[in-house]
């Protein structure tokens, strides 16, 4: 880990040169840039709605910093398209990205399996995207670049190990993690490990396994420094703060704020920095589900709390958004990638392949936005 000493005193030589992860949180200052590909999304969603108030409301999210999902090495290429534009926009631009392709993917479920499989040679797959990921950042050392690191996988190998395909996978997502947590050591680099969300992690029981779980992969990797801590609620519904969604009890941790402030104090005990984005794309709306565990284009769900710095507890750096309106996952039963969760009664029908636009779903979120939009 480099010490925050000697990083203070070189930088008062080189303010220019006054950031570097580790240092503080990347959001402040930043101008976040729009996805392009989102944006696209957006319009071309907007162009199709004829209620005038709606068609208003839904052009405003084009204007909602969201994360981009590298969820195929493919998109590595366009991600690096990104930093260019981002660079070319002036100082104090930060990228948000999602690093998504480990191999085995999405072990607990169906609806997100990915591109590599372990049994394929999915572990060279997954160095050979870090690397190119690694590549593309190193490019553009201005621009401040954000990586949510790999949602739903540590969280799985807490509470998920009796599923065959995670614990076959678990000591390749340990080891992948910290590969990639080893090779994106860029000072414009910071990164926060997916820790699922309240109603998952945030269980008592949990808490000391997953803190210590995030402590042992961060030790595992040659350097952590760039590290700035975790993003929870990454494509889920939890609110950051407020009264109890029924769905979550008996659960004491049943925000995400309560779940942070309960994780903290474990993280530190493990080595692990207690800082955090917290995504609230789709928690404008509580109580809707039937039970915790849904997760798949949840009914009634409407854009929660926009990104800010302002978030009411030195913990969260930030509130982030998932790309509104892109599908958890298809409830064609004939799809391979079919998983039941996306025809329970609590999810929207029909819903696309996951990652692929829903434009239903889409306006239910703008109508359904708190904030209003
Ligand atoms: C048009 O959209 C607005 C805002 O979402 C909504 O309140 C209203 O009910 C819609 N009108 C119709 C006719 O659907
Ligand atoms: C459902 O998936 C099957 C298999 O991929 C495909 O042939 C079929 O067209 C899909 N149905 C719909 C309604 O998209």
């Amino acid at each position: 880990m480099k010490t925050a000493y000697s990083i203070l005193s070189f930088l008062s030589l080189f303010p220019s040169l006054a950031f570097a992860a580790g240092l503080g949180n990347p959001y402040t200052g930043a101008t976040i840039f729009p996805i392009p590909a989102y944006v696209a999304e957006v319009n071309a969603a907007v162009a199709t709605i004829t209620n005038s108030t709606l068609k208003a409301k839904a052009a405003t999210v084009a204007q909602i910093p969201t994360f981009f999902w590298m969820d195929v090495a493919s998109k590595v290429s366009t991600f690096g398209t990104y930093l260019a534009a981002a660079n070319a926009r002036g100082s104090n631009q930060l990228v948000q990205a999602v690093i998504y392709d480990l191999p085995d993917r999405d072990c607990s479920a169906q609806a997100s399996a990915g591109e590599f499989s372990i049994a394929n040679g999915g572990v060279q797959n997954y160095e050979n995207y870090i690397n190119s990921i690694a590549a593309q950042v190193t490019k553009f050392p201005n621009v401040r670049v954000v990586f949510a690191v790999e949602p739903d996988s540590l969280p799985n190998l807490v509470t998920n190990l009796g599923v065959a395909k995670c614990a076959n996978a678990a000591s390749t997502y340990k080891s992948l993690v910290a590969h990639a947590i080893s090779n994106l050591q860029q000072n414009n680099v910071w990164l926060y490990i997916d820790a699922g969300h309240s109603g998952w992690l945030g269980w008592p029981a949990n808490l000391s396994p997953a803190a210590q779980l995030f402590g042992q992969v961060l030790k595992m990797s040659s350097s952590g420094s760039t590290v700035r801590g975790l993003a929870t609620d990454v494509s889920n519904y939890n609110l950051l703060r407020g009264a109890e969604d029924p769905a979550q009890a008996p659960n004491p941790n049943f925000d995400e704020e309560l779940y942070i402030n309960a994780l903290a104090p474990m993280l530190t005990q493990n080595g692990f920095p207690a800082n955090f984005i917290v995504d609230q794309g789709r928690s404008g709306v509580s109580g809707i589900r039937t039970a915790e565990g849904d997760w798949c284009n949840v009914k009634g769900a409407g854009l929660g709390m926009r990104p800010t710095t302002n978030t009411g507890n030195t913990l969260i750096d930030s509130i982030v958004v998932k790309p509104p309106g892109e599908s958890d996952g298809t409830s064609n039963t004939s799809s391979s990638r079919f998983d039941s969760h996306c025809t329970q009664g609590d999810a929207a029908q029909p819903a696309p392949e996951a990652g692929t636009w829903f434009q239903s779903y889409f306006q239910s979120l703008v109508q359904n936005a708190n904030p209003a939009l």
